[in-house]
């Protein structure tokens, strides 16, 4: 009888590793067999090597994700219920949504690293940011392309558009530009007494800029540095008295996780707040989340003594434990950041399924990669998880950059582009530069720098929402200090902010 019943499991095993279009190693598939799920496992682990681009189900997959459901049972769920006395307007109103799919990497990366694929990157930025730099108005000349440039006379005020391939200071003290396009090169400089001299030291390697200047001899002398920057505009109101709650850099999994004062975020979100609260609460029709929704595995060296849970199943497990009991009503936007289980390098995809697990199943949950753009009742958000504001900040000498990201948002909405300087972080050079701000946002949110930060710039609302981790013993010793459990609320009717606070750490 006992080989009977494993020979029709072993058949079924077959079967879904065929309908699964997947291979099994021997250990595995005798490791499966002896299981008692062994189908869903299957299947688990079918999605789980999908996601990473394999097609063998290995013996040490199996292993974890057994390992994993053990880890699972022990754990022990916390439900926050809802308020019965609760009646959220935002619930009676239907979810204004529309995400561009077609504008962030997910299931579209091709590239492997070639050449090619960093020639067609490069261009592609730089026909992005062209069309964004040609529509700005000018006395000057507009010049095609840098080639042509050589043709103007040293009278003739001109205008070109270029990569910024090389910035340097000479020793008299000058910033010599070597600016550069797909026909040619050109030193381009601003001399130390020129008013121009600051804003030129803050250019940064391969940015696209326009310069405005005339040819003396062999040099553009630059007038004006023109930056592709978001138009000015109105800020945006909207048509119906809904708002957005903002998170990011919840590390669920470390150590430092905040986790009683993110329930109580939960159960504030479910109406158990004082009559104030419930009047805000009521209102948050959307929640996005910016990224390190886990605190992942081997994000940098000792990690494993900063983690409560070290799996990373058991990480997301907990992780959509928690966004499971934000009310259906509430629109849930999620992308991923550098501590989350997909590449590491920019731009990011959206999670993996087999992270997402029951996240797949509920309507109001939406998935989306890392930079993300989406549409709610009609406000254009972009949301970023903001790797590169490390970099940026050192890049341009910014001191006050971690204290106010905003600021370093606002950089990066100046330069329209989220990752200016390739290489500082690891970017993929895919064939179209996501990272190019393509369009000026209503909303701007990003995250990653753990401090909260608001500005309205240009009539765009940027944000950073904190993080809903404690101070680690990394950041004291460099002297940071996050903003932990500050909860900001965007009416979109009003334009007005509201942050409340869930925990007392941080000044
Ligand atoms: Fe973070
Ligand atoms: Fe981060």
């Amino acid at each position: 009888m006992e080989s009977q019943s494993a020979t029709s499991r072993e058949s079924e095993l077959l079967a879904v590793a065929e309908s699964q279009q997947v291979l099994i190693e021997p250990d595995a598939f005798q490791e499966l067999v002896a299981l008692e799920n062994a189908e869903g496992l299957l299947n688990q682990a079918a999605s789980v090597i999908k996601g990473r681009g394999q097609y063998v189900v290995s013996h040490v997959l199996v292993a974890d994700l057994v390992a994993s459901l053990q880890t699972q049972k022990k754990a022990l769920p916390v439900t926050v219920e809802a308020s019965t006395r609760f009646d959220a307007p935002a619930k009676r109103m239907e979810a204004r949504i529309r995400i561009f799919k077609d504008r962030e990497v997910t299931n579209k990366s091709r590239c492997t690293g070639t050449l090619d694929d960093f020639v067609a990157h490069f261009n592609n930025r730089f026909t992005q940011m062209k069309g964004i730099l040609r529509g700005r108005r000018t006395e000057y000349t507009f010049v095609e392309t840098i080639q042509k440039a050589a043709a103007f006379t040293a009278k003739e005020k001109i205008r070109v558009v270029g990569m910024v391939y090389q910035k340097k200071t000479t020793k008299n003290g000058h910033v010599l530009i070597e600016l550069e396009d797909d026909t040619h090169a050109m030193p381009c400089l601003v001399s130390a007494n020129s008013p121009l001299f600051a804003e030129a030291q803050g250019l940064l390697e391969d940015e696209v800029v326009a310069l405005d200047g005339f040819l003396s001899k062999e040099l553009f002398i630059v007038d004006r540095i023109v930056w592709p920057d978001v138009p000015i505009r109105e800020k945006k109101r909207g048509d119906n008295d809904v708002a957005i709650g903002f998170l990011s850099d919840l590390h669920v999994g470390s150590k430092y996780f905040l986790q009683n004062e993110f329930y109580k975020l939960l159960e504030f979100l479910n109406g158990k707040g004082t009559t104030e609260e419930q009047e805000v609460a009521g209102k948050i029709k959307y929640l996005f989340i910016a990224g390190d929704l886990v605190d992942g595995i081997g994000v940098y060296p000792t990690q494993e003594n900063q983690l409560v849970t070290k799996d990373i199943y058991e990480q997301y497990r907990q992780f959509v434990a928690l966004i499971k009991q934000i009310p259906e009503h509430i629109h849930v936007i999620i992308g991923p950041g550098n501590h989350d289980a997909v590449r590491t390098a920019e731009p990011q995809p959206q999670l993996f399924d087999e992270f997402a697990m029951d996240l797949l199943d509920q309507s109001n949950v939406h998935l989306v990669g890392n930079p993300a753009w989406f549409e709610v009742e009609g406000f254009k958000v972009l949301m970023y998880h903001g790797t590169s504001l490390d970099s940026l900040i050192s890049s341009l000498n910014a001191k006050d950059g971690y204290n106010h990201p905003e600021k370093m948002g606002i950089e990066l909405l100046k330069r329209r582009h989220l990752a200016p300087t390739y290489g500082d972080k690891p970017l993929v050079p895919e064939h179209q530069d996501y990272m190019v701000v393509s369009d000026a946002p209503d909303i701007f949110h990003f995250g990653h720098v753990h401090k909260n930060g608001y500005a309205d710039y240009r009539g765009t609302f940027v944000i950073n929402a904190g993080t809903w981790q404690d101070t680690t013993d990394f950041q004291k010793r460099i002297g940071h200090q996050p903003t932990p459990c500050r909860f900001p609320v965007y009416f979109l009717k009003t334009g007005s902010l509201q942050v409340l606070h869930f925990g007392g750490f941080a000044p």
